[in-house]
């Protein structure tokens, strides 16, 4: 299969979810501007943006079809934020918890989906800020399945099938 541009990551991650899950309470960690949130609320989700840094949302997209498509203007300014760190105990309020190339975070949402029960989607790209002993021999990925199975996950994966990064883990 030809495998689209990263720019598509948003969307694919969408289709994905939307097809293996109900709509759910979820918090997208490091969400930056809030597309894939904006896509989810338009599937009937409630999601919340967890990142420091305040940015606000495109005013056109392209889906999967290559179209281009005007953001509804009311569903922009729906967008719940919180323009904070993600920390441990905001997993209390949520069903799931993202990180889609989220930064310095992979590690702490495991962490809290492990103390409040929650279920992960994580689509790791590097190891920014990861508190976490790099090896030479076991790379980042492979690190992240084994430390979530160390906190009694099963772990599954699959690719989304855009060009980079684009394994999904996700706790079973
Ligand atoms: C590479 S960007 C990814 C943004 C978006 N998910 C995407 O795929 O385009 C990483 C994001 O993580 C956010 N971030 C950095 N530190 C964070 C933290 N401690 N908690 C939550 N988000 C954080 C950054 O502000 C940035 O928006």
């Amino acid at each position: 299969m030809r495998r689209k541009s990263h720019r598509y990551r948003f969307q694919l991650l969408h289709e994905w979810l939307v097809s293996h899950y109900a709509p759910q309470k979820a918090a997208d960690v490091g969400g930056g501007k809030g597309l894939l949130a904006y896509l989810l609320i338009q599937s009937g989700w409630d999601v919340t943006v967890i990142d420091p840094a305040p940015q606000i949302l495109p005013r056109t997209f392209k889906n999967l079809q290559k179209v281009r498509t005007t953001l509804n203007i009311d569903k922009r300014g729906q967008i719940n934020r919180i323009d904070k760190p993600f920390e441990i105990d905001m997993a209390m309020d949520y069903q799931m918890l993202m990180g889609l190339h989220s930064h310095g975070s992979n590690l702490k949402i495991i962490d809290a989906c492990a103390k409040y029960k929650k279920n992960f989607i994580l689509l790791p790209c590097c190891v920014i800020d990861e508190p976490i002993e790099i090896k030479a021999d076991i790379n980042w990925l492979e690190s992240l399945v084994i430390y979530a199975e160390e906190k009694g996950f099963k772990v599954g994966r699959e690719m989304l099938g855009f060009k980079g990064q684009d394994t999904i883990i996700y706790s079973l």
